[in-house]
């Protein structure tokens, strides 16, 4: 089985209506897209005039926020594999002319800069929400940028993990999510299915940046900074958006073996129970879920 099968999401596949409910979860849940795309256009320092690049741009809300920051001189490059994601970007952005839209692979990234020649040349690569896809060869990836970018050129990113526990600076955070697992596995044994043996995870690169530092260092990058960064949102609803964007829409709940092996509405069901049913516990331990963003100067 490779990777790309145990995240199964599908994303060259999505159909248009599909576009469209994502780009509705940025509205119900407090814009925490758009707010973790400001916060990546604040560490990098985005400047108005500079040539930036939205890695994995989905449905434009990351590519309107990162736009703000360098217009109105700038010049941005829109990327996503999704036809059906970049056609409600476009849609929603058609009035500028200065974001040029790519159906592309990100792994495609180096190639697309020399066409354009564009290599040396790009102030930021910056990537909301999407890193999580690009599993197959990281290393090569942040080298690709690392290649792309102009001396001082800045690589930002964040490591999306918000519902399983995380390590930062000394701290762990997310930890409720032991509350959710342990509610499952209730819920599991009471509807005669196998409880798990413990949270699974296909990508420990997502325990901590520590990884991903690693990797930025070995393929030169000058600086490597990380941090962790509450989202805003109540630990059910960062359960609940996972739920409703991706699980229903066919997403593998990789942490639970037991709902791998099930049909997607029998997966629904089961966590719309598991949630409805700790809630109030996950809210009343005061946490707030929180990702990891990394930035990295060249
Ligand atoms: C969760 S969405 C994030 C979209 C946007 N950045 C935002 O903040 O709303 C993830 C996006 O990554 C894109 N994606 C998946 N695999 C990719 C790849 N290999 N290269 C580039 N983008 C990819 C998907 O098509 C999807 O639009």
């Amino acid at each position: 089985m490779t990777k790309s099968d145990m995240v199964g999401f599908g994303w060259k596949q999505k159909p248009a209506a599909y576009a469209k409910v994502y780009d509705h979860l940025d509205e119900t849940y407090h814009h925490f897209y758009s707010k973790s795309a400001a916060r990546l256009c604040q560490l990098a320092r985005l400047q108005p005039g500079q040539t930036v690049i939205d890695l994995g741009c989905g449905t434009g809300t990351s590519t309107a926020v990162f736009w703000k920051a360098i217009s109105p001189s700038g010049h941005l490059f829109a990327i996503d594999p999704s036809e059906a994601m970049l056609s409600c970007a476009r849609e929603k952005l058609s009035q500028n002319k200065r974001i040029q839209w790519m159906c592309e692979d990100g792994y495609n990234i180096l190639s697309l800069c020399q066409q354009l020649n564009l290599l040396g040349k790009i102030d930021c690569v910056l990537s909301s929400w999407t890193y999580y896809y690009l599993y197959e060869d990281r290393e090569q990836l942040h080298r690709d940028i690392h290649t792309l970018l102009r001396p001082g050129g800045k690589w930002a990113f964040n490591i999306t993990t918000c519902t399983s526990p995380i390590e930062c600076g000394g701290e762990t955070y997310n930890q409720f999510s032991r509350i959710y697992d342990f509610t499952l596995n209730r819920v599991l044994r009471e509807k005669g299915y196998q409880p798990d043996a413990g949270r699974t995870t296909y990508d420990p690169q997502f325990h901590s940046p520590e990884p991903n530092r690693i990797m930025l260092s070995r393929v030169g990058f000058a600086s490597v900074e990380t941090e962790a960064w509450p989202l805003p949102l109540s630990p059910s609803e960062a359960h609940a958006f996972l739920l409703e964007g991706f699980v229903r829409h066919g997403a593998k709940p990789v942490f639970s073996k037991t709902l791998e092996s099930l049909s997607i509405p029998k997966r629904v069901q089961l966590l719309e129970e598991t949630l409805s049913s700790c809630s109030n516990e996950l809210n009343a331990t005061g946490e707030v879920p929180h990702i990891l963003n990394v930035w990295a100067v060249k």
